[in-house]
C-alpha cells in the first residue's frame, strides 16, 4: 500500500496534507523518516509512526455509538440524520451499522465494515442476546410477564401459515422512571422489526421510550453520552471474536 494511502486510513489530513506533512519528516517506517508519499510499505509488518506514534494498521474498523434519538440507523437518508454522519471525524468507507434501531429508539450501536461479524450478530440462527431499557406506559402483570417470556403472538406467521411467536424471552423489573412510567429489561434473542413495541402492544401496554444496552457481549459503555462513539477496546474485540 502507499504510504499515503496508509496515512489517510487513519484521517491524519486530505492527500496534500499528508504530503506536506511528509515533506517536514514527521512520519518514519521501521525507524527511518520518509518524505515521499509514494513509497510503498507492508502495512501488516513495517512499523509505521507518525509524529512518534506508532500507527496500527486493522483490516476493519469497529466504532460502538450511542445512538440518540432522531437520528436514523442507515448509511444514507435525504432527510434524516443518519449513524454515520455522526462519526463525521472518521474514516466511514464501508462502514455499516449492525442491525437497526428505529428512529425514536437510543442506546448501543455497532458500527463496522467486518460484513462476518455483522452477519454473525443478526443472524437468526444465532440467537445473540440483547437487552433493552423499556419504559412502558402502565405495570405489567404477572400473566404479561409470563406472555412475554414464553413467547408472544406479535402477528408474524410462518410460511406454513401458523403463528410465529416470538422467542422466549426475559422479563426484568426495575424502578419506575422520573415521570412514573414503570421500567424493564426485556432480554431477547432475536431481531424483528420494531419487535420490542409489538411485544408490549401484543399484551396490550405501550412503549414510551427504548433504549439498547447491549447485544451479545457489547455492553453501551456508561461513559457515551447520546451522539458520542469510540473504536471498540481490544477485550470487546476478542469479546466478539475477532482478535
Ligand atoms: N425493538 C423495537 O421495537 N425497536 C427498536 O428500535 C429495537 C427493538
Amino acid at each position: 500500500m502507499r504510504l499515503d494511502k496508509f496515512l489517510g486510513e487513519f484521517n491524519i489530513g486530505t492527500r496534500k496534507q499528508i504530503k506536506e506533512y511528509l515533506k517536514n519528516g514527521r512520519c518514519s517506517v521501521n525507524g527511518e523518516i520518509v518524505t515521499k508519499p509514494d513509497v510503498h510499505v507492508d502495512e501488516k509488518n513495517d512499523c509505521i509512526s507518525f509524529d512518534g506514534n506508532i500507527l496500527q494498521y486493522s483490516k476493519f474498523h469497529y466504532y460502538m455509538l450511542y445512538k440518540p434519538q432522531d437520528v436514523v440507523s442507515a448509511t444514507t437518508d435525504g432527510r434524516n440524520t443518519t449513524v454515520l454522519d455522526l462519526l463525521a471525524g472518521e474514516n466511514i468507507k464501508g462502514l455499516s451499522p449492525a442491525g437497526r434501531l428505529d428512529i425514536d429508539t437510543e442506546g448501543l450501536l455497532l458500527l463496522t465494515d467486518d460484513g462476518a461479524l455483522i452477519h454473525r450478530l443478526l443472524s437468526p440462527k444465532k440467537h445473540v442476546d440483547k437487552v433493552y431499557e423499556v419504559h412502558i406506559r402502565k405495570p405489567l402483570s404477572d400473566k404479561d410477564i409470563s406472555t412475554l417470556e414464553k413467547g408472544v403472538n406479535i402477528g408474524d406467521y410462518k410460511d406454513d401459515g401458523s403463528i410465529d411467536y416470538t422467542l422466549p424471552a426475559r422479563v426484568e423489573v426495575k424502578d419506575e422512571d422520573t415521570d412514573g412510567n414503570p421500567v424493564i429489561h426485556l432480554i431477547i434473542h432475536e431481531g424483528r422489526f420494531h419487535q420490542v413495541k409489538r411485544m408490549l402492544e401484543a399484551v396490550g401496554n405501550e412503549v414510551v421510550f427504548l433504549k439498547r444496552l447491549s447485544m451479545g457481549p457489547l455492553v453501551l459503555d456508561e461513559k457515551l453520552s447520546p451522539g458520542e462513539y469510540r473504536p471498540l477496546s481490544d477485550d470487546e474485540l476478542e469479546a466478539l471474536g475477532v482478535q
